[in-house]
């Protein structure tokens, strides 16, 4: 039987995301007994409030139940703290989900979606998911450039996706150039596409004055759509929580599709108390990865290896002559994992996420370890 035959021709083309390397897979392989440093996910090592893990252990005697099925508390939670009503929100199994919704409900073989060159992958395996055309539009100094993504608009365009901040750039668009852009696409017509923001490291780039306050353009743009997740500075990146915020018939079709039960009863409660002890924990990761930005970026100077400003908790580092894989493959030797950039089409390059103190300094120790072999 050739199985082949059956199966879509977008999934026989299909490429899988490759996540950053876990911990225990890279012990396995490589035989490591000692502490692994990993630096290759954005996520927050300091781990999630004690507060929440002892919601989580409260919450295991109640798995035997289903959870509910709308997420009712998180929303409504979410709507009062966003300032929208609850049929503005709507939570994934990580906004990964919700990039994955919007593309089946929206999405037609043929259609156009716009993204960025070295734009977070997931935007185009989307795209391709569903059979669409994929139009990359290169980087104006490795940050989306608005303006040259609206010129390659047409009718067939469904889609515009933007990281803000950008993963892997680190790089982040203005209030003005974000109002701009959409101000931009109303002109145009009745029915502009959608325009994506997905704003998984919002808590970090908040400290930039000219961050968008994109909650406050939904109600004159309702093509905007904001995604954004309690896996990088909540430090749940395991229970798989994201959300987007939306014009309510934007959410009501993703509803209508949305698995049943998409988030777990552990990550429902794990989510509320993340949400009442958020005070502290942003606080304390933001501490950590300002100080730890600051200590990278110096040691990166002395070493003289190039990298990219970022706004959020991981940096874009420049390895060339030498290739990112290389970097990566030998630092994972020295039990450190950090994440090539192929598939960003960044060959020379490597993204490290800022972490602990002592993370941080094992990691320049094994880099200057490696550029010296
Ligand atoms: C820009 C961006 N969007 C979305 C995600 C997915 O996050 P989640 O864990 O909520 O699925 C990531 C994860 O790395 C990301 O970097």
């Amino acid at each position: 039987m050739d199985i082949k035959k059956l199966v879509r021709k977008e999934i026989e083309n299909f490429q899988a995301y490759v996540p950053g390397k876990p911990i225990n897979e890279v012990k396995r392989e490589l035989g490591i007994k000692g502490n692994i440093v990993k630096l290759a996910s954005n996520e927050n090592s300091l781990g999630a409030s004690k507060k929440v893990i002892a919601a989580i252990k409260k919450a295991a005697s109640e798995v035997y139940r289903y959870p509910e099925g709308v997420s009712y508390e998180l929303r409504k939670a979410m709507a009062a703290k966003t300032g929208v009503n609850f049929n503005e929100v709507l939570f994934g199994s990580g906004s990964d989900e919700i990039i994955e919704l919007l593309g089946k409900v929206f999405l037609n073989p043929g259609d156009e979606i716009v993204v960025s060159k070295h734009a977070f992958i997931r935007y185009k395996m989307a795209g391709d998911l569903m059979g669409c055309s994929v139009v990359t539009v290169p980087m104006k100094n490795y940050t989306h450039d608005l303006p040259a993504m609206a010129a390659v608009l047409n009718v067939k365009t469904k889609m515009i996706f933007i990281a803000n901040p950008n993963n892997p750039t680190g790089t982040y668009n203005t209030g003005q150039e974000l109002e701009s852009f959409l101000e931009g696409l109303a002109k145009k017509g009745d029915t502009p596409p959608l325009v994506i923001v997905d704003e998984a490291y919002y808590e970090f780039a908040l400290i930039e004055k000219k961050y968008p306050d994109s909650v406050s353009l939904l109600k004159k743009y309702p093509n905007l759509v904001i995604l954004r997740t309690f896996s990088k500075i909540y430090a749940l990146a395991g229970l798989r929580a994201g959300y987007a915020i939306a014009n309510s018939e934007v959410i009501g079709y993703l509803d209508r599709i949305r698995p049943p039960f998409n988030i777990t009863l552990i990550t429902q409660y794990a989510v509320l108390a993340a949400l009442k002890d958020e005070k502290t924990q942003i606080k304390k990761a933001l501490k950590v990865v300002e100080n730890g930005k600051k200590y990278l970026y110096a040691e990166l100077e002395k070493i003289g290896l190039k990298y990219i400003k970022t706004v959020a908790n991981f940096i874009l580092v420049e390895s060339a002559p030498k290739k990112g894989k290389d970097v990566f493959n030998q630092l994972l030797k020295k039990g450190v994992i950090v994440r090539a950039m192929d598939e960003y089409e960044l060959p020379f390059h490597f993204r490290v996420t800022v972490g602990k103190k002592n993370e941080n300094s094992i990691f320049i120790k094994e880099l200057k370890n490696i550029l010296e072999e």
